[in-house]
């Protein structure tokens, strides 16, 4: 019942370019490219140009604290409001998520961004009439200059599609929450709009119709100056971005930093699904997340003795998710005490030191003749293929000049695994979803 209203719903929308360059007809488009900025690049509308490269590496470390507070709230099956008394507040100075993808909203277009999150359900903007906002660097969205905005019943097909949605009564306006635990929020009206994306192959545009978001009315970011203005959510959840664009293929590809400054996600045809080889099964978990199938680490050929029921999901327990959201790789407590001591083992000619920000759980000192060539080769085994982790996926230089271990254990709530961006550098990573596929190939990410 509800899989047939997600379709009709899906159906409904129409794709149509309008190539910037010539005034053809409507065009149903089969596959786009956007444009993926990373937050501390100097294309960013988030760039601070006084920050060093120790200030910058705080502060991924402390947005991967930061998102593992929201990932406990959407693993909790939203059972926690900021109503109810198990709401905790606890202030963390970022907001998470490294890249960010521009989008415009509304008729007539209005530019903003948001951050790039395949761990959000719902892509939402802070909207005037702000009851409560905080400040952003571009003006805040006023719907009520758009042709297009629409705002949810409760009881209508939006109104039930869209992910963290509440109704006061059957008869009144569709109403959301989104809570990210450390004190940010987002609360407001659940409406349908035009949102437009700029495609970077074609220097075209997308025209996405009737697309839910929501128009954040009440928001609070603790984030120290001027966060995202809010979320692209491309989760697998029917209200997410991804679930209503009917091309189900995604691909994105991020260099690191000394490889390139040009990232981008694909959608349908133009997403790059690699071969049959470097493919693994992208599991249908519950929370309509990316979960992956992994059976194992090894170090050095040495498989680590970590139990399968670490990595697979029994009931609401364990299980391994991609966020496109998190920095550093967050292993389960099980998963995380044999890594480390595999680590150490494997590198036992020399002494670990601590890391001075307390970001990384195991670093080596760079004077003491520690290299990265003679670091032991780390293999992910997911269900059909191994991955080995680069030096450039695995390591980190710190605020300190030392080299860490670019992972971290998933404290709090830590049953589960998440794969991290930094370890998906330099990787094409494809999603099938009508197949069930994610490939991971590493390559140039041109
Ligand atoms: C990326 O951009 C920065 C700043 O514009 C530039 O200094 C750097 O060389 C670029 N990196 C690459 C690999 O092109
Ligand atoms: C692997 O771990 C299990 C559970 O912690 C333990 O019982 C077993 O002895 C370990 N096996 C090896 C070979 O260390
Ligand atoms: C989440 O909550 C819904 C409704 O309250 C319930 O049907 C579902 O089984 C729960 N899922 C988990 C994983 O606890």
């Amino acid at each position: 019942m509800a899989s047939t209203l997600i379709f009709s719903l899906v159906a409904l929308i129409s794709i149509i370019t309008v190539p910037s360059s010539m005034s053809s007809p409507k065009a149903s488009v089969k596959g786009f490219e956007v444009r993926l900025i990373h937050r501390d690049s100097p294309a960013s509308p988030l760039y601070n140009p006084r920050a060093t490269r120790a200030d910058l590496i705080k502060s991924s470390g402390r947005r991967t604290i930061a998102r593992q507070n929201y990932f406990n709230w959407l693993m909790s099956n939203k059972t926690w409001s900021r109503y109810s008394s198990s709401y905790v507040w606890a202030p963390i100075d970022q907001s998470p998520g490294d890249y960010i993808m521009r989008f415009k909203v509304g008729t007539p277009e209005v530019e903003t961004f948001g951050v790039f999150d395949t761990g959000s359900h719902l892509t939402w903007l802070q909207c005037e009439p702000c009851e409560r906002c905080f400040s952003q660097t571009i003006p805040i969205y006023n719907p009520a200059s758009s042709q297009s905005y629409e705002k949810a019943m409760c009881g209508s097909v939006v109104c039930n599609t869209a992910s963290g949605a509440r109704c006061p009564n059957p008869n009144s306006e569709c109403k959301y929450e989104i809570n990210y635990m450390d004190g940010s929020f987002t609360e407001g009206d659940v409406a349908t709009e035009t949102v437009t994306l700029q495609d970077d192959g074609l220097s075209g545009s997308i025209s996405l119709q009737n697309i839910i978001i929501g128009c954040g009315h009440s928001n609070v970011d603790t984030t120290a100056g001027y966060p995202a203005p809010g979320i692209v959510g491309l989760s697998r959840q029917p209200s997410s971005l991804v679930s209503q664009i009917p091309l189900h293929r995604v691909s994105y590809c991020i260099p690191s930093k000394d490889k390139g400054n040009h990232s981008s996600v694909r959608f349908g045809s133009a997403a790059v699904i690699t071969e049959e080889e470097t493919q693994t099964s992208l599991l249908s978990g519950q929370y309509g997340l990316y979960q992956l199938s992994l059976e194992g680490i090894s170090i050095d050929g040495t498989l680590l003795n970590i139990s399968r029921s670490v990595f697979d999901m029994t009931g609401d327990r364990g299980g391994v998710f991609m966020d496109s959201a998190t920095t550093f790789t967050l292993l389960a407590f099980d998963a995380f005490i044999e890594f480390k001591l595999g680590m150490m083992n494997a590198l036992s000619d020399f002494k670990p030191v601590t890391d001075v920000d307390g970001l990384f759980p195991l670093c080596y000192d760079y004077h003491s003749g520690f290299r990265l060539d003679i670091t032991p080769e780390i293999v992910f085994h997911f269900t059909g293929l191994d991955f080995p982790l680069g030096d450039e996926n695995t390591w980190i230089v710190n605020s300190e000049g030392n080299l860490c271990l670019a992972m971290s254990l998933n404290e709090g709530s830590s049953d589960y695994t998440i794969f991290g961006m930094y370890q998906q550098q330099n990787v094409n990573v494809g999603y099938d979803l009508d197949n069930n596929i994610v490939s991971l190939k590493y390559g140039d990410c041109e």
